[in-house]
């Protein structure tokens, strides 16, 4: 039986015509390049990244993607059509192919590609030759490297060559104004490095004294290869071809590059190597791309350090270890196959590679952190590495005004962002704060002095006082938080930019964060506060019944006019998702009230493919309302599956006692449940959507917005947390599951301060809630709070439903 038969004969974890999960779900194979949208990989070692799709698109950054790009892309999910590409060529027939699918799209004996942690893997045979080519960040060095394997399978002896071909693009992106930006690049060709390097005399940044355009690129960028180049070229137009195309450039026509380099052409960085192949023989080049800072590194030493096939052999190791560290401290074995990937590998990959440190996908460019999503995001390290998490709330913490407002988001370099009116950013920090200190208790991290954006400085117990405090400020003579500019759902953008309309959700955001840093002021002996924040807790919780109530569920608002957001008496938007799950989160609703209106979330929010935003949607645009009205009735905000927002039902439904509707509201959005569909879903199976499209949309579940969505480490604590079960608390690790009834068990392994827990569940009495008895190592406990060990060491857990 040949290989290409036995590859179509194998099933793998929800196979569909495109591709499938590995037996232990670490690396999602693609058989057929043509997915219904690109299928990426974002890889990123915290300050290197690039995205690559499975056709071989992408581009490469350093620190953030729109601020220092190194190579081109337009956003394009439909063409696909920039890359870092390499071009295999048979000397003697002329023809010639890529080693991705783009750009040459040429036909194929074989094709696959591998999406891994850290890297992918594309593997390709045309004409008889094999090209496998691998292509990863080094973990702590500035640069990606290119491993390309190449195996002569056909009978004969071949002369090949392999030629990279990509468009520099350093610092801001895009740079659409090309023309201007061109005549500040100078490349140069270093023949005893084997490599192209690349200087920019301009960085859009003013000077120290204000006078703009007046510093350099602080980089040196490089292209390099494993051995002598037979040619190069640093110019588009040479490579290309006026009116050329990169899927026929005329470097595939040349015998050799034509070797221009220097200041008056397109820079752009091309390196052809020579391979010849006896029947059955291989050959391994390696090409490395990066950034050297020019001040603290330098370039030189990097390729030649990083650019030999011993390094590359090496380097891929390193990225291995690299990401278990993060990725394997925690495990979950349960029945059901697409939680257990989406736990244990991709969603936190996805947090910390793309969310956290790449920053960018194929559907968003970020510039920076957004002051509430990456703290949320960070929770993702509170299994693994906790003081990453630390590091990121020191970090949002430093963007704070000494009014207590907080920047909507910064740019990662030089800082600098919108100051809105939002009315919920700012606590997000003493929100997050619960999680961390819950999960650390590292109570030091609260005096920790960190600055003011508009000078001075304050401790993290201040910062977060002083986001309270203002809150406080801002609420209506009914006692409702305020709505500002917005609130949690940034499309709401004119809803209450006059400081008259209200936000029963902060309300009920708010009303949870009182009742978790109440304590914590006390135990810091600031008793006045803590009283005050106990005051407020309870006459917000009466403002938002008697004022929030609807009937059958909450308000989501009031406009500056006064105006129902969010009522029955509303012909569009009627009913809300966030102050229905919130109420219940945050203890604003009775157990009645609180079942009531997930009942009405179950009734009219909780559809096929998760839990909408609203509905229905907005068709008609609303200018009292904001930008959501204005989105295609259905798509993200209006009325779609949010899917940030979808994860919080699986927390509502749990504490509701709700546990058959929470692994429903779980399972529809967990992405490799929607396998079955992918021309209708159209995203990666293995990775969270931002959105997918609500019922109205003629394209309704189709997913969008992929990777760069701060759903990922939701969806991941809703497993751990909520239908699991196992929770920090300050006592001990809480074990609390809420699972389908039909799971006879299942296991959790996890790092808790220090100390390893292997959990393992027995459910033989077929119950959704309820422990009967839990052994740890061998003894049993009263309650449901594991011992905080703190010992460094393992601890058998055996818990008994029933
Ligand atoms: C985007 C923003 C996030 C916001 C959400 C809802 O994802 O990054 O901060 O809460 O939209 O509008």
């Amino acid at each position: 039986m040949s290989t290409i038969q036995n590859q179509t004969q194998q099933t793998g974890l929800f196979q569909n015509e495109y591709g499938y999960f590995t037996e232990n779900g670490r690396e999602y194979v693609i058989t057929n390049p043509r997915t219904p949208r690109p299928w990426s990989n974002i890889i990123s070692n915290g300050d290197y990244s690039f995205m690559v799709s499975q056709a071989g698109g992408g581009c490469s950054w350093r620190g953030n993607a729109g601020q220092n790009r190194i190579t081109r892309l337009f956003q394009d999910v439909i063409k696909d059509s920039w890359g870092k590409f390499i071009y295999l060529r048979d000397r003697n027939s002329g023809k010639f192919w890529s080693a991705g699918w783009k750009p040459v799209m040429a036909e194929y004996e074989f094709y696959e590609v591998r999406h891994g942690i850290g890297y992918s893997v594309f593997t390709q045979q045309v004409d008889g030759i094999r090209s496998e080519l691998t292509v990863f960040v080094a973990p702590d060095a500035p640069l990606e490297i290119m491993q390309l394997k190449v195996t002569n399978n056909s009978t004969t002896a071949r002369e090949l060559d392999a030629t990279t071909y990509f468009e520099w693009a350093p610092g801001f992106a895009p740079d659409e104004h090309r023309e201007f930006h061109k005549i500040f690049m100078n490349s140069e060709y270093k023949q005893d490095l084997n490599a192209i390097q690349l200087e920019k005399y301009l960085w859009s940044f003013p000077d120290e004294k204000g006078r703009s355009n007046n510093v350099s690129w602080p980089y040196t960028a490089f292209h390099a290869a494993s051995e002598t180049p037979s040619s190069f070229d640093a110019d588009k137009e040479s490579f290309v071809g006026m009116y050329g195309e990169e899927s026929r450039p005329q470097a595939m026509i040349d015998k050799e590059l034509a070797g221009n380099s220097g200041r008056f052409g397109d820079a752009t960085a091309s390196l052809r190597v020579a391979i010849n192949l006896e029947a059955g023989a291989s050959h391994t080049v390696v090409f490395t791309i990066g950034a050297a800072e020019q001040e603290k590194e330098d370039a030189d030493a990097l390729i030649q350090k990083y650019t030999t096939v011993e390094a590359a052999e090496r380097t891929l190791q390193d990225v291995h270890a690299f990401w278990s560290e993060l990725i394997d401290v925690e495990e979950i074995h349960t029945p059901d196959p697409a939680m257990n990937i989406m736990t244990n590998v991709w969603l936190k990959y996805q947090s910390i590679s793309c969310r956290l440190w790449g920053k960018t996908a194929y559907y968003q460019t970020s510039a920076g952190y957004g002051y509430r999503d990456q703290l949320q995001d960070s929770q993702i390290f509170l299994t693994s590495k906790p003081e990453l998490m630390r590091k990121q709330i020191l970090m949002h913490a430093s963007q704070q005004f000494q009014e207590g407002d907080v920047l909507h988001w910064w740019f990662t370099i030089r800082g600098g962002g919108p100051r809105t009116r939002c009315s919920d950013d700012l606590l997000w920090l003493p929100f997050i704060m619960d999680a961390y200190l819950k999960e650390t208790q590292d109570y030091d991290i609260l005096d920790e002095v960190t600055p003011f954006l508009d000078g001075g400085e304050a401790t993290v117990y201040e910062h977060c006082k002083l986001a309270i405090e203002k809150t406080f400020l801002r609420f209506s003579p009914r006692g409702v938080p305020l709505m500002g500019e917005h609130d949690w759902n940034d499309g709401l953008s004119a809803i209450g930019y006059e400081w008259r309309g209200e936000s029963f959700w902060v309300g009920e955001f708010l009303y949870l964060i009182l009742g978790n840093f109440a304590p914590v002021a006390a135990k810091r002996g600031d008793q006045v506060f803590a009283d005050k924040m106990v005051e407020v807790q309870g006459s917000l919780k009466a403002a938002l019944n008697k004022y929030g109530w609807d009937g059958e569920w909450y308000l989501q608002a009031t406009n500056d006019d006064g105006l129902k957001v969010g009522s029955k008496e509303n012909e569009e938007g009627q009913i809300f998702l966030n102050p229905q799950m919130w109420a219940v989160i945050s203890g604003v609703a009775d157990q009645e009230r609180g079942q009531q209106a997930m009942d009405s979330v179950s009734k009219h929010l909780l559809r096929d493919h998760g839990a909408l935003l609203l509905y229905p949607a907005y068709t008609k645009v609303r200018r009292d309302i904001g930008y959501i009205t204005r989105y295609a009735p259905g798509l993200r905000e209006n009325g779609g599956v949010y899917t940030h927002a979808a994860t919080w039902a699986v927390w509502a439904y749990t504490l509701i006692g709700q546990p058959e509707k929470a692994y429903e509201a779980y399972s529809k959005i967990c992405p490799p449940n929607r396998s079955d569909d992918p021309n209708g879903y159209v995203g990666e199976p293995y990775v969270t959507p931002g959105n997918s499209d609500g019922p109205i949309s003629p394209n309704y579940g189709r997913g969008g917005w992929t990777w760069y969505t701060g759903s990922s480490q939701w969806l991941q604590r809703m497993a751990t947390n909520w239908i699991l079960g196992v929770r920090a608390e300050n006592e001990g690790l809480l074990v609390d599951p809420s699972i389908p009834k039909d799971w006879k068990e299942f296991t959790y392994r996890r790092a808790f301060r220090g100390a390893t827990y292997n959990l393992h569940v027995d459910n033989a009495a077929g119950v959704a809630r309820g422990i009967k008895e839990i052994k740890v190592d061998g003894k049993v406990i009263e309650g449901n709070i594991l011992p905080d060990f703190r010992d460094g060491k393992e601890h058998e857990v055996k818990v008994i439903m029933g």
